[in-house]
């Protein structure tokens, strides 16, 4: 099972939504692409994050794609139900614990609020395949996937990310990954202590 937590790296995240929310701020129809969700924990961290920072109406609009190649067939269905064991939520604050879970009718287990589960919609998708999963994403957040693969692959794969956001769309990775050389006319950083990008516009 892949390792990954609820509020991993909040540090990033907070990051994120701090520059997206006023980026999109009035528009109908948000996207954003979670591209190697795992178990769906950094997937609801984000939800929740927005949903705290945008307000209830404006959440509506955010639509968040979770895939993963999900090689033990299960994230669909965790995802999808959004109910986790308890032990499991002991990272998320408590305020937001007690805002967005509520008992689960699996012993041991809690669910996340119908609002969060609702923006997220998960889909089996292999980064590797160079393809993307939609357009027009005003945000892309791909942690701890990229160190995986060959560094031809890492460019291939930012290469589909860059053609996939809207203009000045917003990336994400891991604290520990490099923008490659090969992608530095694309993507400018946007804050100095996160591995936060914004797309460029480059004539083709
Ligand atoms: C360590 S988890 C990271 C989860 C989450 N992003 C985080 O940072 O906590 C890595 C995830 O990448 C997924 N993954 C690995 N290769 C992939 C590929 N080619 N396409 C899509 N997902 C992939 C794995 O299935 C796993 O769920």
């Amino acid at each position: 099972m892949a390792f990954t937590f609820f509020f991993r790296d909040l540090h990033t995240l907070e990051h994120v939504v701090n520059q997206v929310v006023p980026l999109v701020a009035g528009r109908s129809n948000v996207r954003v692409w979670n591209a190697g969700c795992a178990m769906g924990m950094e997937t609801y961290t984000l939800a929740i994050l927005f949903a705290e920072k945008m307000g209830y109406f404006a959440f509506k609009n955010l639509k968040i794609d979770a895939t993963d190649i999900d090689g033990s067939d299960l994230f669909a269905e965790i995802i999808n139900s959004g109910t986790y064991p308890n032990e499991d939520l002991q990272r998320i604050p408590q305020g937001y614990f007690e805002k967005y879970f509520k008992p689960a009718e699996k012993p041991g287990h809690s669910r996340i609020s119908e609002l969060i589960r609702s923006r997220v919609t998960f889909r089996k998708h292999d980064l590797l395949t160079m393809t993307a999963v939609g357009d027009g994403y005003s945000l892309i957040v791909c942690k701890n996937v990229l160190l995986h693969f060959t560094p031809a692959e890492r460019v291939q794969v930012m290469r589909v990310f860059y053609r996939s956001l809207a203009p000045q769309g917003l990336f994400a990775v891991e604290q520990t990954q490099v923008m490659p050389d090969e992608m530095a006319q694309f993507f400018e950083r946007v804050v100095p202590d996160a591995q936060l990008f914004r797309k460029i516009e480059v004539a083709s």
